[in-house]
């Protein structure tokens, strides 16, 4: 199979989908691999490691997509790579086609089959794709929230442990799955006083055991949300309907309700967001404020820190992407479910619920 692996073009988006590690693996079995040149620079990978490992490099985004049958990617496609991407030819990225129409519709023309890592599902359930940059999303919405709540930085001047003798401040995190967790693990590690939200109860008696005790499990509700706001200094936004628009937990009024300064890392901006006034927001120009609130809403986290996030997430998606090179894509989804599940659009029609249902009018 012929494998192309495109440079990123998202604003600060600096991860690559295919390692050298990988790269070897493949052509190992007599696959192709075409990487466009410096497309793994900023995670630390020379185009000469991918020679080494037996890549084609190629000059431009153009030829890459112009020669692969199978294009591996980490974000979904922005505008310009739209009209690049042909018929029949499968994309495997990121896409989180409910919180976009113009890429749902670009998909559908261009006849293309996506593949959606976060849809894929594991042996066991889960979505083995989305874990490991769920995993540096949460770490690092903490670290972020940290920055934003100091002074210089528009926020209420607070450290997020506080001393001895003076208390820490307070967080709240809607939402206790993989990021939700990863950032109450990493804000109680820094003595913040955390309280972690869900509407699962199993989930929250199993958090109850293994989480430190100054993580409050606390059941979701717009009661027990409201009563936290106006003493919370930094909110994460970590809720999800798997493939669907996010619930706004938190409407514009209710931020009347919380003090200047206050800092929102609405992490789940990329499937619309669980706070009202969420927008997406690049790591250029990563906040803004509405209401005194400090909104951080960056839809690609983990490109930001593209070393870690890189190993991370090709440790998680190379096993499938060696099924497709192997079997072809229709045998490799036939054999396996789970990866079944990450087909969103085929060939033009969308095959997956919840974008169907997000989008009714574009179903045939
Ligand atoms: N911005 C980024 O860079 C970035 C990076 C990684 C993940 N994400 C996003 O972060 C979000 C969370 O991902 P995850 O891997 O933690 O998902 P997850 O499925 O592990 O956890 C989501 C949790 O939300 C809970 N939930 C659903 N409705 C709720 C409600 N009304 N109140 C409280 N909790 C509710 C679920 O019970 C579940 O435990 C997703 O939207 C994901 O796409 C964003």
């Amino acid at each position: 199979m012929i494998i192309g692996c495109p440079k990123e073009i998202k604003n600060n988006e600096n991860r690559v989908a295919l390692t050298p590690g990988g790269t070897l693996e493949l052509v190992r079995r007599g696959h192709t691999v075409l990487v466009q040149t410096s497309a793994g620079t900023n995670s630390g990978y020379t185009d000469e490691e991918y020679v080494e490992a037996g890549a084609q490099i190629l000059p431009d985004i153009e030829s890459v997509y112009a020669q692969a049958e199978t294009i591996v990617k980490v974000k979904e496609p922005i505008e310009s790579e739209y009209a690049l991407i042909r018929e029949n030819q499968l994309v495997f990225t990121y896409f989180h086609f409910a919180s976009s129409r113009p890429l749902t519709e670009a998909m559908i023309k261009s006849k293309a089959v996506c593949l959606a890592y976060e849809t894929v599902e594991g042996p066991n359930g889960g979505l083995p794709l989305l874990i490991p940059m769920s995993e540096v999303a949460g770490r690092m919405s903490v670290q972020e929230g940290a920055k934003y709540l100091e002074k210089p930085a528009g926020g209420r001047g607070i450290l997020l442990g506080g001393v001895p003798g003076v208390p820490p401040a307070r967080v709240l995190i809607l939402g206790a799955g993989v990021v939700g967790t990863e950032a109450a693990k990493m804000a109680a590690g820094l003595h913040a006083n955390v309280t972690l939200m869900d509407i699962n109860l199993d989930r929250l008696r199993y958090l109850a055991n293994v989480l430190p005790p100054n993580v409050t499990l606390v059941f979701s509700s717009e009661y027990n949300i409201r009563r936290e706001l106006p003493r919370t200094d930094l909110i994460i936004g970590a809720v999800l309907i798997p493939g669907g628009k996010a619930p706004n937990l938190i409407t514009r009024q209710m931020l009347t309700e919380m003090r200047d300064g206050t800092v929102v890392i609405d992490v789940a901006v990329d499937q619309g967001g669980c706070i009202e006034t969420c927008h997406p927001t690049t790591h250029e120009d990563p906040t803004y404020v509405i209401d005194g609130v400090i909104h951080y809403c960056v839809a690609n986290m983990p490109g930001a820190v593209p070393f870690t996030s890189t190993l991370a997430l090709t440790n998680a998606t190379f096993p499938y992407l060696l099924q497709i090179a192997e079997k072809g894509w229709e045998r490799a989804t036939e054999e396996n479910a789970g990866l079944k599940a990450g087909l969103n659009i085929v060939r033009g029609e969308i095959v997956y619920r919840e974008v169907a249902e997000a989008f009714e009018e574009l179903v045939s």
